[in-house]
């Protein structure tokens, strides 16, 4: 039996870091094995935000690539592409653009936030109120079954069902509606205890060296009420307990019950962070390294997957004009 499709994509918006890993990443490694996956460099997405500033656009499409190989995606099991090298893309957009009603856009919810959150740039465009109707292209042209997305995303694929289900009732039936996949993430906080995001400037990326890493760890924010060694603590509140959890599972309780009575002090207890948290980003780091210095094999990789993505998404396209009788 055929295996079911999964796709998702991610912004190239500078290094991948350990929030986005746990947030996505992580969980697509796994489905590699289970499904038939497309994972891809959302390049025209970063457009609908980030138009003005594409100076580093190409450097972080490959630098995302290498964050994605890294991590654990495999090009010889998935499919790796990058959006703006298929065209088709665009083309499905535009027949989706005459079909959305407008109010399905306005009112998505993600759109009226980021207008407000974002005073500092104009997206009061076009392409940022279209974008949901771009992403429903990026995934009904691979007739995905599956997207793994996080909460933030329902929305967007709600409505790319909507779509699918105008376009099918208008012209015939074409697109298979998407469901979530839901990521259920470990929660790891940023570094100062917000939530990870490179905004806050508050992030551990697989860019940072080794030494930048234990850094970071050291500056991280405890319990304030600690200032000596034998001041009961309050783990629950200490970002660095919030990381053992994560890096550090076997010996969390025992770290959280010392605190308590005032038996290990902050240092020693981020040095033994500092040693655990390497243990899993320093050989992430250096297949990052690695990779970055061999961009024309990235290039190569990225010509690849896309080359085979296309195959697919040239057919959906001339099922789609077929349908809408546009075809020769
Ligand atoms: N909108 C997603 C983001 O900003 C990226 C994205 C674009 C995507 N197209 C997609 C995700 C299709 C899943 C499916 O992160
Ligand atoms: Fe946080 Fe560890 Fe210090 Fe307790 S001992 S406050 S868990 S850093």
């Amino acid at each position: 039996m055929a295996k079911k499709i999964v796709l998702s994509g991610a912004r190239p918006t500078g290094d991948i870091h350990l929030g986005n890993y746990f947030g996505a990443l992580e969980n697509w490694v796994q489905l590699q094995d289970r499904y038939d996956c497309y994972f891809f460099i959302a390049d025209w997405h970063a457009l609908t935000t980030g138009y003005a500033e594409t100076d580093q656009l190409q450097d972080h499409c490959l630098s995302l690539m290498a964050d994605f190989m890294a991590c654990g995606l495999d090009p010889e099991k998935s499919v790796i592409f990058k959006q703006s090298l298929i065209m088709e893309h665009a083309e499905l957009f535009l027949l989706f653009a005459m079909t959305t009603p407008l109010p399905w856009l306005e009112r998505c919810p993600t759109y009226k936030d980021q207008i407000n959150q974002l005073k500092n740039k104009d997206i009061t465009t076009y392409g940022f109120l279209g974008y949901p109707c771009l992403q429903a292209a990026d995934i009904l042209i691979y007739k995905a079954d599956y997207v793994p997305v996080g909460e933030d995303q329902l929305p967007h694929l709600e409505l790319a069902r909507e779509i699918a289900r105008r376009f099918n009732y208008l012209y015939g039936p074409v697109f298979p509606e998407p469901q979530p996949l839901l990521t259920q993430a470990k929660t790891l906080p940023g570094t100062d205890g917000r939530k990870m995001s490179k905004s806050y400037e508050n992030t551990v990326s697989f860019a940072d060296s080794p030494e930048e890493v234990k850094s970071k760890v050291m500056n991280m924010i405890t319990d304030p009420a600690r200032i000596r060694k034998t001041d009961p603590g309050h783990p629950e509140i200490c970002t660095v307990y919030a990381f053992h959890h994560v890096f550090n599972q076997e010996e969390w309780e025992a770290i959280g019950s010392s605190c308590r009575k005032g038996e290990i002090g902050c240092v020693q207890c981020k040095r033994k962070l500092q040693e655990k948290l390497l243990a899993f980003h320093q050989p992430i780091y250096e297949k990052r390294t690695r990779l970055l210095q061999s961009p024309d094999h990235l290039l190569a990789l990225i010509e690849d997957g896309s080359a085979r993505a296309r195959v697919q998404a040239r057919e959906t396209l001339s099922q789609a004009r077929t349908a809408m009788k546009i075809a020769p």
